[in-house]
């Protein structure tokens, strides 16, 4: 059985992956309104990934014989100043995630909660990808330079992003 602090962290995670996704379906609608439709379906893949976690989370807190609550979604911005501004957004964002991700290992120790504790651990690992991935599309954009500029790298770019699908992982359900 879960303790109760664990519980309303594990609640509040799966509130942050589903805003994260909400955040970049977001980023998905502002690309396809800028005719990026690669960037559109990298983003639609994440938000996808997102959903995924979020899942991946509430299968955890049923299986342990918790309580999954969900509440209200934070509405996320709709409009930023250029594809590299998006970009390193969502590099910010997920370096809060890996944190809340850290302090959940934190907490998880702290009450000697074991399971927990691995079951994070795959979290852990999929953080280092998450920043990753986005650091890669952040040194792409340095290299093409100023969008307004650079148009054709960035409409090379769309093309090999837009080659992004997400598959679950076989472990779903685990
Ligand atoms: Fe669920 Fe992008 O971390």
């Amino acid at each position: 059985m879960l303790k109760k602090q664990i519980q309303d962290a594990l609640n509040d995670q799966i509130n942050a992956e589903l805003y994260s996704g909400y955040l970049y379906q977001a980023m998905g609608a502002y690309f396809e309104n800028k005719g990026l439709d690669g960037f559109a379906q990298w983003m639609k893949a994440q938000a996808k990934e997102e959903q995924f976690h979020a899942e991946k989370f509430y299968d955890y807190v049923n299986e342990r014989g918790g309580r999954v609550f969900f509440t209200a979604i934070d509405a996320p911005p709709s409009d930023w100043d250029s594809t590299l501004k998006v970009f390193e957004d969502t590099l910010s964002h997920e370096e809060a995630v890996t944190e809340r991700i850290n302090n959940l290992v934190s907490l998880a120790l702290e009450h000697k909660d074991q399971a927990t504790y691995n079951m994070l651990q795959w979290f852990v690992e999929e953080q280092v990808e998450e920043e990753d991935n986005v650091n890669h599309v952040i040194d792409q954009l340095n290299l093409i330079g100023d969008e307004q500029k650079g148009g054709t790298g960035l409409l090379i770019l769309d093309r090999e992003l837009g080659q992004r699908v997400f598959t679950p992982p076989a472990t779903i359900g685990e």
